[in-house]
């Protein structure tokens, strides 16, 4: 098997604008969708288009909302998540001097977050529930947590951007839920049951590094990966699939751009060489 590539950049970074749906089914991985998804990425949004996504809004964060009442704790950390939303032009100062320090394209901070309801329901019916260890590599802040714990799950959140944990930070300790400044790149999630990756406008070269970080996973431990699913880290790298990853199934999810699609996989029990793992570390 070749070795990893020169991490490709994209030609323009796309700080500002959430994280769109690729046309065509998610696992695809060729170039002309992700060239498709570019242009879609491009073009300005219609009136019409903010106006469904502001209205998508208010009516899923009312219903996480309900769904929060009865717990307290995880909705004072859902609740310090969303009164500060990260605006793209405050931060896009400190967001680009991130991306220089770590060697990331700034589009790898594109910011959009999933919604409590819809993700946990999609959790429950992959049976996550109290005992299981949920990781968020990208956690933001923190809505995929607060779903997972709402479970009754063990959650963890890895982020790369000091500003998203300062926010949530306190509300996440005085929850229970573990959110740290990391590199998703370099994270263990050997421990994890479910690893979520909310990685659409991560650049090849991030998520390739943080597939690799996945092959420590456990046989039988599920990745829900947005949009992109974890064998296209290698196809869009130009590198043969391994096995270490089956597809379970592809599903459909409300998040705070619009409908998206979460691949689901399942670690198999494939065992690669250490040449083999594509990481960082
Ligand atoms: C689209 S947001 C998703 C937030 C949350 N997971 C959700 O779905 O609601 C992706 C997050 O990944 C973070 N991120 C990007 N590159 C990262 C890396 N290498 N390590 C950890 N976090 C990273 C970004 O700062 C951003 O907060």
């Amino acid at each position: 098997m070749k070795s990893p590539p020169a991490a490709p950049l994209p030609a323009s970074p796309r700080w500002g604008k959430e994280p769109e749906e690729e046309p065509g089914p998610a696992s695809s991985s060729s170039s002309s969708s992700s060239a498709a998804a570019a242009a879609a990425a491009a073009a300005a949004p219609s009136f019409g288009r903010l106006l469904q996504v502001a209205l998508l809004r208010v009516v899923a964060r009312t219903v996480d909302a309900v769904l929060l009442l009865p717990r307290p704790a995880l909705r004072r950390l859902w609740w310090a998540g969303l009164a500060s939303q990260p605006s793209p032009y405050a931060e896009g100062f400190p967001v680009l001097m991130e991306s220089r320090r770590h060697g990331v394209p700034i589009s790898d901070f594109v910011y959009g977050e999933v919604f409590v309801a819809p993700t946990r329901r999609l959790l429950k019916g992959l049976g996550i529930g109290p005992g299981s260890v949920v990781v968020d590599l990208g956690c933001g802040r923190g809505a995929v947590l607060v779903a997972s714990s709402s479970l009754g799950a063990n959650s963890r959140g890895v982020e790369l951007l000091p500003m998203h944990v300062g926010v949530i930070g306190g509300a996440a300790k005085a929850a229970g839920v573990a959110v740290v400044e990391g590199d998703a790149r370099l994270a263990d999630v050997d421990d994890a049951d479910l690893v979520w990756l909310s990685w659409a406008t991560w650049s090849p070269a991030t998520r390739l590094a943080v597939r690799g970080r996945l092959l420590g996973l456990k046989p039988g431990a599920l990745v829900c990966a947005v949009v992109h699913g974890v064998d296209d880290a290698l196809l869009d790298g130009g590198f043969g699939v391994d096995g270490a990853f089956a597809t379970v199934k592809t599903m459909r999810l409300w998040c705070s751009w619009g409908r998206t699609t979460v691949v689901v996989s399942r670690r198999t029990h494939q065992v690669l060489s250490d040449a083999d793992r594509y990481s960082v570390r």
